[in-house]
């Protein structure tokens, strides 16, 4: 069933537990709020070329705990990096420590809106590893941005927020992200991966099963500095092979109008890079709304192979990989346990996601994190994403 985007309630999530780090910083009027990280089972680099992505939210969550003050002071603090960072309501502004802005940004777009901000306290923790490509920032922006809301009475619905929040990653973090991660976040549902048109913001709850099977994250703890500096080169890329074929075709918006023959015709001769760029989001596109018939017909192995292809996409022709994601990709290809792998995200780091036969991830995690030390020269970890809901409150 398609949903269209708007107002859902803010419920109380009562069945996720306060970590025990953040008591210390919860009073009576104390606002808590989580909102976990997530998961993109195919559909990568597709959100901001209006296309579909297929994420989900997963077990591992930031946390805040905002209590009004009595003046005009803003106190964050990340109980995580044991780090403060005080300014005032009336000069906020881009920070050098990067993790104050995921919360300030998103406290500008209530300012933007015309909310009268005052001052408050926040703390902060999360079980999300960092840089590790499964959203944190995300995660922080759209727990802050549910706990403004109530802060405020704001009333604001989800989709707003979720707008709220990657607006903040744009203006405040500088990256020129589209609308996955936040909307994961927000919108997540327990044992279901979310359909998204990213055109529309129409989306489906699809149950995902996972009996027999789990999905495993290799993290390969390699952080590029290049990750956002390339991801808004990509964006750009893609606009130029959008422009291109617009001359001819006026009524193209995004590569969501675009067909395999308009690239051959109008890209291809101009600029090959822009092209290659292309046909990966055009091909990833299709992809994907094959891989959703698979779900529907419970064929994992189909689906699987989906997503080695999504793989050799990005590593080869959108060149978002790295040689460290492609060493762990590569060892588990032919390994029959393994149904699917590939790197998750935006690429240059992170993890690559894996759905692997349940009997054999014990085994699989040995194997590989042996293989990845003797040829990397440290450890990869090893996370098992579980699906839980998306942000929430926990105490109001
Ligand atoms: C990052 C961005 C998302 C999306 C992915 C790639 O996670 O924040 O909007 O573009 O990369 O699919």
């Amino acid at each position: 069933m398609l949903i269209q985007a708007t107002e859902q309630k803010q419920d109380v999530q009562p069945y996720y537990e306060i970590p025990a780090q953040l008591k210390p910083f919860i009073f009576e009027h104390t606002i808590v709020s989580r909102s976990p990280g997530r998961i993109n089972l195919i559909g990568e680099h597709t959100d901001y070329n209006d296309g579909y992505v297929l994420p989900a939210a997963i077990d591992k969550a930031a946390y805040i705990a905002l209590t009004p003050r009595v003046d005009n002071e803003i106190h964050l603090h990340s109980i995580d990096l044991n780090d403060t960072y005080t300014t005032t309501v009336d000069a906020i502004e881009k920070t050098k420590n990067s993790w104050p802005n995921y919360i300030l940004g998103v406290v500008e777009q209530f300012r933007k809106k015309g909310f009268d901000i005052q001052g408050f306290d926040a703390a902060l923790t999360a079980d999300i590893p960092m840089g590790a490509g499964l959203s944190s920032s995300a995660a922080v922006e759209c727990a802050t941005a549910m706990a403004l809301n109530e802060f405020f009475n704001a009333k604001l619905d989800k989709l707003t927020l979720v707008q709220m929040s990657q607006k903040a990653e744009h203006e405040f973090a500088g990256v020129q992200c589209g609308i996955m991660d936040q909307f994961a976040s927000m919108f997540g549902k327990l044992n279901h991966v979310i359909r998204l048109d990213c055109r529309s913001m129409e989306y489906a709850y699809e149950p995902f099963n996972m009996d027999g099977f789990k999905v495993v994250l290799f993290d390969s703890s390699v952080k590029h500095s290049l990750g956002s500096s390339e991801y808004n080169v990509r964006r750009s890329q893609c606009e130029a092979g959008v422009a291109m074929v617009r001359e001819f075709y006026p009524e193209v918006i995004s590569l969501r109008d675009v067909s395999m023959q308009m690239l051959d015709d109008y890209v291809l001769p101009n600029d090959k890079l822009v092209y290659q760029r292309c046909k990966y989001v055009v091909e990833e596109r299709d992809r994907l709304l094959h891989a959703c018939e698979d779900l529907e017909n419970g064929d994992m192995e189909a689906f699987g192979k989906k997503m080695f292809e999504t793989h050799h996409g990005l590593s080869k022709l959108y060149e978002v990989s790295c040689p460290e994601l492609d060493f762990l990709v590569t060892q588990v290809q032919d390994n029959p346990a393994v149904l699917g792998a590939r790197m998750m995200g935006a690429g240059f780091g992170g993890c690559t996601i894996n759905l692997v036969k349940e009997e054999a991830v014990d085994e699989l995690i040995a194997k590989v994190g042996k293989a990845y030390h003797e040829a990397i020269g440290y450890d990869c970890k090893a996370y098992i994403a579980k699906i839980e809901n998306g942000t929430g409150l926990l105490q109001k």
